[in-house]
């Protein structure tokens, strides 16, 4: 028999099995939550049927060879039991988890934005305000971050286990991914797609830090460029300025607080003015040609690295932003 103290040792051994990575991220909690309900009612039910096969089993075992069992025509009560009672599991399982799933991936408007870029096999990560790291991320605890990521090459996969966050990063292409970091600490960061030889090498370390210690960390840094700066200077040096007039009198669209906006395309279509559409008109501007301008801009690909771009995309979204304002 066990005593009061052997349970309670049984209790804190399974504590120590680490059977998942601490929950440091405000989604966290409830992504488990919502995971140990989906294991209590497998649980549930696997225990249900299974106990219930065995009982018919014994009860409506074949006692004699000639003996033949009664005609069932069906049963009212059971099939909407057993239609009715699943489908409202159901809909709680998807209500709960497609509300979950919303707030997951949906950056909130005030978060700090952090750019990352995939290559074979290495994580390049840039702070707005010009550190940039490699397999290795510093974040403010208790702020939203939000990161927009890029490959250089072949897709990885940006995976936190301890904030529960995981998407996929895809050459030509910006996903983007959220947390906010409720404790503060050193968490392993992953590559979740196999992208080639030394896919394994592709981990990293998450470090929250207090806004304080953050904010010390970004003053220690040596590139304090910020990166709209570092965007600044591409464009001129590229000489984007010629035909992108701030006033609008160019060869090109002027770019200033077209960011987040519609833009309309020769095509009469509408697109906002993201960092897919940018990407693309620079690789390739004619398949963008905005309406009222000739399609006169050269191709620049496999000019820039994704850092590069991105630094463009930062000095774009800029242009006109309150924030610039108060730098200036
Ligand atoms: Cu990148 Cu695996």
């Amino acid at each position: 028999m066990m005593t009061q103290w052997g349970w309670q040792g049984l209790g804190s051994l399974a504590a120590m099995i680490p059977l998942q990575p601490p929950a440091a991220s405000s989604i966290a909690g409830e992504i488990d939550q919502l995971y140990y309900l989906l294991t209590a009612i497998t649980l549930f039910f696997t225990v249900l049927i299974f106990s219930i096969i065995f009982y018919f089993m014994v009860k409506y075992r074949r006692r004699s060879k000639d003996e033949k069992p009664p005609d069932i025509h069906g049963s009212l009560v059971l099939e909407l039991a057993w239609t009715i009672i699943p489908s409202l599991i159901c809909v709680v399982i998807f209500v709960w988890s497609s509300s979950l799933y919303i707030r997951a991936y949906h950056p909130p408007a005030n978060s700090t934005e952090i750019f990352v870029v995939g290559k074979q096999w290495m994580w390049h990560l840039q702070h707005p305000e010009g550190p940039r790291e490699i397999n290795e991320l510093h974040v403010p605890l208790g702020v939203p971050v939000k990161l927009t990521m890029t490959s250089q090459d072949v897709i990885h996969g940006f995976y936190v286990p301890s904030f529960r966050i995981k998407k996929d990063v895809l050459p030509g292409r910006y996903t983007s991914l959220w947390f906010e970091a409720t404790e503060a600490g050193t968490y392993h960061l992953f590559c979740t797609e196999f992208c080639g030889t030394n896919h394994p090498e592709m981990i990293g370390w998450v470090y929250v830090l207090s806004p304080r210690d953050y904010a010390a960390w970004l003053a220690s840094n040596e590139n304090s460029e910020p990166m709209w700066q570092q965007g600044e200077r591409i464009f001129n040096h590229y000489t984007c300025n010629y035909c992108h007039v701030p006033d609008g009198s160019g060869r090109g669209p002027s770019l200033v607080g077209i960011f987040g906006k519609p833009e309309k395309l020769a095509s009469g279509e509408m697109r906002p003015v993201d960092e897919d559409l940018i990407h693309q008109a620079l690789n390739e501007p004619n398949s963008v040609p905005v309406a009222g301008y000739a399609p006169i801009m050269p191709t620049f690909k496999g000019q820039f690295t994704e850092e590069q771009i991105l630094q463009l995309i930062a000095y774009i979204k800029s242009l006109g932003s309150q924030e610039r304002a108060n730098a200036k």
